[in-house]
């Protein structure tokens, strides 16, 4: 079978970036499943989608005119060949995806779509059940985590960057919340598959923690 390694945890663990640098230095395709959740929030919002019916999003799910389209370093993000990568990131879209994420309708539409990421030679997947429920079958599964503080801070940082400015409290409440929501929820809930390496890299760089991804690859 394709190879997959399957990255999984909360967010703002840095799973992002680290599936896209271990998919790049294997050479292998990157799946950003929070991506389709994101697209599924913003399109049912365009279309003005009751955001409170699960099979009316469902549909939005099921017929998402998606591409990634990989630009050097970056991907960009087409929605009905509209560039949406930025919008897709938005606080309103963030909160939105984690509410339609789940609805186990909604999930059970964007299964076949995500695993048809699966191409040689091989893939990296990076969401929150990639190990459990999307490629149980995976050969290398890791749980990536780190403190809801530093993963506020790593947050700030980025939105800095952005120029936004937020306040810090509000941001470590929010990353509870998501957190709360995402393993609570019934259906492919937040949580390590029981044969997932276990990493937590609140005290370690970026390096070290794709030192440490690369050697269970090996
Ligand atoms: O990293 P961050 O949490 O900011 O976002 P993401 O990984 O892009 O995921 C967006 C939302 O989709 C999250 O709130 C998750 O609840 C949900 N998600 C999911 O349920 N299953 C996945 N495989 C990936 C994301």
């Amino acid at each position: 079978p394709i190879p997959v390694i399957a990255i999984d945890g909360p967010s703002g663990a840095g799973k992002g970036t680290l599936s896209r640098l271990v998919a790049n230095r294997l050479g292998y395709h990157l799946l950003d499943s929070g991506a389709l959740y994101r697209l599924t929030a913003l399109a049912a919002m365009n279309a003005g989608v009751d955001l409170d019916n699960p099979d009316a999003v469902a549909a939005v799910a099921r017929h998402l005119a998606v591409r990634f389209d990989a630009a050097g370093e970056d991907t960009r993000i087409l929605l009905h060949e509209q560039d949406v990568s930025r919008e897709i990131r938005t606080e309103a879209v963030s909160m939105n995806a984690s509410r339609v994420a789940a609805y186990p309708p909604v999930r059970e539409a964007l299964l076949q779509r995500q695993r048809d990421f699966r191409q040689a030679p091989g893939l990296v997947a990076d969401g929150r059940d990639m190990g459990t429920t999307v490629f149980p079958d995976a050969g290398v599964k890791i749980f990536l985590t780190a403190s809801p503080e530093a993963r506020a801070e790593r947050r700030y940082l980025q939105l800095l960057e952005k120029g936004e400015k937020v306040d810090m409290d509000a941001l470590v409440a929010d990353i509870r919340e998501r957190d709360k929501r995402d393993s609570e929820r019934a259906v492919s809930p937040l949580k390590p598959a029981d044969d997932a390496h276990l990493v937590d890299s609140t005290e370690l760089t970026i390096e070290q923690v794709l030192e440490r991804i690369l050697s269970y690859t090996r």
